[in-house]
């Protein structure tokens, strides 16, 4: 099949390319837009690295053709804050040595963001449901589970280590 033009706005910045059909919405903001940020693992739907927001919503970027985001908002952990002005998620995770290799953190930042939007003061176990679908492979999540709640306030800043 030929290209299709597809828009689609991704941070807050409207792209307009000719894609491959089958072209993964995941290889489209690494490769086409040069988001490196959604990280690529398992390309089957199951380690959530590569979750992004579609319309606010998380998805599998690695389970989403690019053509599927045509005329859509997409927001990638690119979009969340910068090294100098961390999204209070990000600064949370920081602070409660949330992250090892960090090749999970943006997909695990990405889930949350909705998450916490809609569970503005979560309890460990429901931390934990809204996490059980994001693999990482280095921390254990207890550390994860604690930046969360150092987000929401329920948690004590911990002490530099
Ligand atoms: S890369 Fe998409 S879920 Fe693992
Ligand atoms: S911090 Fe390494 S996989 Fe999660």
């Amino acid at each position: 099949m030929p290209p299709l033009s597809i828009a689609v706005t991704v941070n807050a910045v409207l792209y307009r390319r000719d894609v491959e059909p089958r072209l993964l919405l995941s290889d489209f903001l690494r490769q086409e837009l040069g988001l490196t940020g959604t990280h690529v693992g398992c390309e089957h739907g199951v380690c959530g690295a590569c979750t992004v927001l579609l319309d606010g919503e998380a998805v599998r970027a690695c389970l989403m053709l690019a053509v599927q985001a045509d005329g859509h908002a997409v927001e990638t952990v690119e979009g969340l804050g910068s090294m100098d002005d961390l999204h209070p998620l990000q600064a949370a995770f920081r602070q409660a040595h949330a992250l090892q290799c960090g090749f999970c953190t943006p997909g695990i930042l990405m889930t949350l963001v909705p998450f916490l939007q809609e569970h503005p003061n979560p309890d460990e176990a429901e931390i934990r449901e809204a996490l059980s679908g994001n693999l990482c492979r280095c921390t254990g999540y207890q550390n994860i589970v604690d930046a969360v709640k150092l987000a929401c306030g329920t948690a004590p800043v911990p002490a530099d280590r």
